[in-house]
């Protein structure tokens, strides 16, 4: 099946000289949830903003649903509901009014049962005649991804959706987006929390510096770059590393107490039986071994200090 979004060779400098963007290329296929993973500055929402069509790219081209973005916007702005950063409603509108109004912006029709629809998968609907600014913060949130969807559109864009929200809403708002997708949306979020990436995408691209540095189903990336480290329990606590075990990335606690021994889960061989045998050797009983696969942030802090 053709990708629902395409971009190539996308780069962006804007006006002064930053370079925002720098050559991406990526496919998104309709049905995934793909996190756009990386620090603040790494050009997240200008590669959203160039998808959407509020921001001119500078070389390249984006198709959405096989039209460009640039010289079909109306059709490709028709297939897309973005939800920004940055909340903004007016405060006295009611639910029901922003919400359809949205829908109208595309020339669509009004459609009551439709926006009541979307109201009540995002558990809005007691709220519908309410007021903006009777909402609490999460619901003001709900009401934006609301207002994305009135035209239904078949890709959503969240730009950092849970940037400045408590955890519990955070959870909630993952358990939307999963609803959603469910729902036959694809959905691209941006955001700059690893544990969010890790939770709720299918694949996961991360960006550092305008690069993308990779896109990889998730399961996949953290099998490649994952590294393992077994704790190694010690029965009576280590002063120091012996000589003999210093060809090994070992690592000693504090208190001496454990060693952290990090192998890579990919290679030939990690290196375990030689150091069990080494440790013997040298006279270091063990009371107990676990491992434990490193976390998608380990992988992340190495890949954006690795990038220039
Ligand atoms: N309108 C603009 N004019 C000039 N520079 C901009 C503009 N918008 C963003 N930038 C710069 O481009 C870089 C990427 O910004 P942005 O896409 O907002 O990153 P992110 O969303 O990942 O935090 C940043 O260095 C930012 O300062
Ligand atoms: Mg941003």
């Amino acid at each position: 099946m053709a990708p629902i979004v395409s971009i190539n060779n996308l780069s962006k400098t804007y006006e002064g000289g930053h370079q925002a963007l720098r050559d991406v290329s990526l496919d998104i296929e309709e049905g995934e949830i793909l996190a756009l993973l990386g620090p603040n500055g790494a050009g997240k929402t200008t590669l959203i903003s160039i998808i959407c069509g509020i921001v001119s790219p500078t070389s390249g081209t984006v198709t959405v649903g096989g039209h460009d973005v640039v010289e079909e916007y109306r059709q490709t702005r028709a297939l897309i509901g973005l939800v920004p950063q940055e909340i903004t409603l007016e405060p006295f509108e009611k639910v029901i009014r922003t919400v359809s109004f949205s829908r109208g912006l595309f020339g669509k029709p009004p459609n009551r049962p439709l926006v009541e629809d979307v109201l009540g998968k995002l558990s809005l609907l007691d709220k519908k005649d309410s007021a903006i600014n009777q909402l609490s913060g999460g619901m003001r949130r709900r009401v934006l991804i609301a207002k994305a969807l009135s035209h239904e559109p078949r890709v959503l864009f969240l730009d950092e959706p849970t940037a400045g929200v408590d955890v519990e809403l955070r959870k909630t708002m993952w358990d939307t987006v999963r609803d959603l997708r469910r729902n036959g949306v694809t959905i691209i979020l941006t955001t700059h929390y690893i544990e969010e990436a890790e939770a709720i995408a299918d694949r996961i691209g991360i960006i550092s510096h305008g690069e993308l540095l990779l896109a990889e189903d998730k399961a996949a990336l953290m099998g490649r770059l994952g590294r393992k480290h077994m704790r190694i329990d010690l029965q009576a606590p280590l002063d120091d590393l012996p000589d003999g075990l210093s060809g090994y990335e070992l690592e000693r606690a504090e208190d001496g107490s454990f060693l952290t021994y990090t192998y890579d889960t990919q290679a030939d061989r990690t290196g375990i039986t030689a150091l069990l045998n080494d440790l013997g050797k040298a006279g270091i009983r063990i009371r107990d071994v676990q491992t434990q696969q490193s976390s998608l942030e380990q992988i992340f802090v190495d890949l954006v200090k690795e990038s220039p």
